[in-house]
């Protein structure tokens, strides 16, 4: 007899969530299990709304950006009675298995779940942060590079026109992903990431070195959780305990002491959230179907706890726990291919 598998989209959204639905719904559907959408993330669940979700709910959504479902930053544990109303809403929906599509705080109160609960969940990894552990790549990480890296080349040519240092912030949260990736791809002349403790005078000297061998303007990717000497802190925080790192403006504050430096004008561009929204490309779509066939895939087995995950060019499981232990920073050697071009 077929299952009933209950699916959630949680934390921030990102190209490819879509996809995923849609791919457990297909696969599902083709094994004769029925699939109901939870909306909103976590809190769906607490409140107990679900929604069937069946062939027709998921025709044409593959390359639309943002979830069908909704999301949310709810934490069921930040919540009074949140785990109770998961754990009763998921027995009173007689669901037989979640997949929960999300990045380290939707997955880590997931591995909680399952870990203390013994919740029947399997995870999903998505983010454009890409810093989740035990994975290769998350979903989303691919259009957010794209859409960083096309701004940058746009950036380029006015820079150069204007003999200007542009100052070009990004997303990432703690980990230098996107800026590394979108900063290689678009020619940066220098990347701030949290992970490489540069000081402003160093990455000035690099670019008064530049301008010395001739070139009158520079791109500068900052990640906006880069930490710049003397910055003050936002102190908003929300339910998984993170500030909102776009309040602290790095890209403003850096933009502003590269100026005072060095006497080259200077402006800064944050590009935002246009980087989570829109379609995702190719790669996002292809691998947010291959992990939602994963998914679905690891509940008809009844292989709970675990993650759909990229190891090389395979789809493997993993451990939850594994994925979410600690977050995954950007590595010595991805930072060395940056650096070669600083400057
Ligand atoms: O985790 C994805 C992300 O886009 C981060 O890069 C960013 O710091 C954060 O979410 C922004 O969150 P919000 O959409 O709540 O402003």
């Amino acid at each position: 007899m077929g299952l009933r598998v209950g699916i959630l989209t949680g934390g921030g959204d990102c190209p490819g969530l879509n996809a995923v639905i849609r791919a457990v719904v297909r696969w599902s559907a083709s094994r004769g299990s029925e699939v109901v959408g939870v909306p909103d993330g976590w809190q769906g669940l607490i409140d107990g709304r679900v929604s069937e979700l069946g062939l027709r709910e998921v025709s044409g959504i593959l390359p639309r950006g943002g979830t069908i479902l909704g999301t949310s930053r709810t934490n069921p544990y930040r919540v009074e009675g949140g785990v109770d109303g998961v754990l009763r809403n998921f027995a009173t929906q007689r669901l037989d298995g979640l997949v929960a599509v999300g990045g380290e705080d939707t997955l880590g109160v997931a591995q909680s779940l399952w870990a203390e609960h013994a919740l029947p969940v399997v995870g999903v990894p998505k983010t454009i942060d890409n810093d989740l552990s035990a994975t290769d790549y998350t979903f989303g990480f691919d259009t957010a590079v794209a859409v960083c890296t096309e701004a940058i080349d746009r950036l380029h040519t006015t820079a150069e026109s204007h003999n200007r240092v542009m100052v070009v912030e990004v997303m990432g949260r703690y980990t230098g992903w996107i800026a590394v990736m979108s900063g290689i791809a678009g020619g940066a002349d220098m990347i701030l990431i949290p992970e490489q403790p540069v000081s402003i005078d160093d990455a000035c000297k690099e670019l008064r070195r530049r301008h010395e061998r001739g070139k009158d303007f520079s791109i500068v990717v900052v990640s906006e959780g880069y930490e710049l000497e003397g910055m003050s802190e936002a102190l908003d925080v929300d339910q998984f305990g993170h500030i909102r790192l776009s309040e602290r403006g790095v890209g403003a504050a850096l933009a502003h002491e590269i100026e005072a430096r060095t006497g080259y004008e200077t402006r800064v561009t944050v590009l935002g959230h246009i980087q989570r929204g829109g379609s995702p490309t190719p790669r996002d779509r292809v691998l947010a179907t291959r992990y939602g066939l994963k998914a679905a895939d690891l509940v008809e087995e009844r292989n709970f706890g675990r993650m759909a995950a990229l190891h090389g060019d395979e789809i493997v499981d993993v451990p939850l726990a594994e994925a979410t232990a600690e977050i995954k920073t950007v590595p010595a050697g991805w930072w060395a291919v940056a650096q070669a071009f600083f400057g």
